[in-house]
């Protein structure tokens, strides 16, 4: 059963001066006191009202990126966060759609079925086929050099094997199928200039067969696709604290305030977008030392592509200052989590390891609910770019995640007031317990190993 007093104690001692001592010596019980009575200046702020009316409005139009919806979506957001007086800002960057003109390959002069992978560059090649296995790392030979890579799906991703044959010098790939009769499957990456063209696994096993008898093959790929460019969003707020009472550091709390196509996203994820907004609502009323970041991305659901972005145009300045990131996705499903406690609420790591965020949320839950909140291993969401650049990050979700998961039917009538109230508490909680004047900074270097009693949990998610 979880311990509470162990967790207390534990995140205590992780809350070091940069010095390397430890600030709170008192007893467990004294702290949780004192926290609690910190908790409350955050959660007894928190309306899920106000979180339900904002899933309301953002939901009744489908903010699919790259859309009028999502620049509404954004539009919404960005008058919130300036009504609070906080320094706003709305970034642009291009997402793509494509459209194919034409598709087509030969073997040998003569034409068979195949399909260009979606991102493909555009472009007529003939030259000699050459078996490149799965192309995985490593394993591309030099005589691929000028030949076309017969490639075989599976193992890793299709732009890494894309990748691992261009930098061999391939001029184009001709991919086969792992299993079915398919042709249809693929993606390549910006900058990857070479076509790209799937054809079903008994055409690819046929080339093999061909090649492995030492046969010479002759393949041509000629690949027309059209380049859409469109614009997406990241919403950023930024509330500072007063000049001489701030730790320089920085604290990160988002979501992505994009849906899937023609999706309402009440849960997924205009919850979380929801939460972002009414913690901006209290901290900006709230003394602070740290400064506080608000968040929401677009295009999270082609593959956080606003998360990737905003990360990449930040100073490293700015990344070193970052000591967490709290993600929100999917915080509010009546229907998701089944008969776990907390209605499913799960912490998300990328690597499957505690850190700073999942030791503050396992805290804040304890001290609110009294109950051990697990943590798992997971990405799909925008906590995986923070912590590719060494960010402790988490995503707060319920998991298994609702019925209505990226279907029409995502819409306000699911959503639980409880939950939301829940999930930003404890979000809310943890955060506050770095940005509070109080307590000294956090120093990333100085938090002690997490040995803090919540467990990990290998919980199916959909
Ligand atoms: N909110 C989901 C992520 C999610 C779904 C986490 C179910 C856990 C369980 C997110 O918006 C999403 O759908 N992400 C995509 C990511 C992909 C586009 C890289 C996904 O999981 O398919
Ligand atoms: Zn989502």
């Amino acid at each position: 059963m979880f311990r509470r007093k162990s967790i207390i104690s534990v995140l205590a001692a992780s809350m070091l001066l940069s010095s390397g001592v430890v600030y709170a010596q008192a007893n467990g019980a004294q702290n949780a006191q004192s926290d609690t009575a910190f908790d409350n200046k955050v959660i007894k702020k928190i309306s899920s009202e106000n979180m339900y009316n904002t899933i309301k409005y953002l939901s009744a139009v489908p903010r699919e990126a790259g859309t009028e919806g999502e620049v509404r979506g954004v539009e919404y957001i960005e008058s919130q966060f300036k009504s609070l007086g906080l320094e706003t800002k709305r970034i642009p960057f291009p997402i793509y759609d494509y459209k194919t003109n034409h598709e087509a390959a030969k073997i040998n002069d003569t034409e068979i079925a195949a399909h260009a992978f979606s991102g493909s560059y555009s472009g007529t090649i003939t030259a000699e086929l050459f078996d490149a296995g799965k192309a995985l790392p490593g394993t591309v030979s030099d005589e691929v050099k000028g030949k076309i890579a017969l490639v075989e799906r599976g193992e890793n991703t299709f732009v890494d094997k894309i990748q691992n044959v261009l930098d061999k010098g391939a001029v184009g790939v001709l991919m086969y199928n792992s299993t079915g009769t398919s042709n249809v499957f693929g993606q390549a990456a910006e900058g990857q200039n070479i076509p790209a063209v799937g054809i079903t696994r008994a055409q690819g096993l046929d080339l093999v067969k061909k090649l492995n008898n030492g046969e010479k093959v002759s393949a041509t790929l000629d690949v027309d696709i059209q380049k859409i460019e469109k614009t997406s969003y990241v919403v950023e707020a930024k509330l500072k604290p007063k000049k001489n009472k701030d730790t320089g550091q920085i604290v990160t709390i988002g979501s992505h305030h994009d849906s899937v196509p023609n999706g309402p996203g009440a849960n997924d994820d205009a919850s979380g977008v929801s939460a972002v907004l009414e913690l901006a609502r209290i901290f900006v009323n709230t003394p602070i030392d740290t400064e506080v970041r608000f968040l929401t991305f677009g295009s999270e659901e082609r593959g956080m592509v606003g998360s990737s972005f905003y990360v990449s145009q930040l100073p490293q300045s700015d990344i070193d200052r970052m000591v967490a990131h709290f993600q929100m996705d999917m915080i509010g499903g009546a229907k998701a989590g089944e008969d776990h406690p907390l209605g499913g609420l799960i912490m998300y790591t990328i690597d499957g390891k505690k850190n700073l965020v999942t030791d503050l949320g396992a805290s804040s839950t304890s001290r609110l609910y009294d109950v051990a909140i697990p943590y798992g291993q997971l990405g799909r969401s925008d906590h995986q770019p923070f912590h590719d650049v060494g960010i402790p990050s988490a995503l707060f979700i319920h998991s298994p995640v609702e019925p209505q998961y990226h279907k029409p039917t995502d819409t306000i009538e699911h959503i639980s007031k409880e939950k939301l109230q829940q999930a930003a508490s404890i979000v809310g909680a943890s955060a506050y317990q770095i940005v509070r004047p109080d307590t000294p900074a956090l120093d990333r270097a100085h938090v002690a190993p997490a040995t803090v009693d919540y467990d990990f949990e290998n919980r199916p998610v959909d």
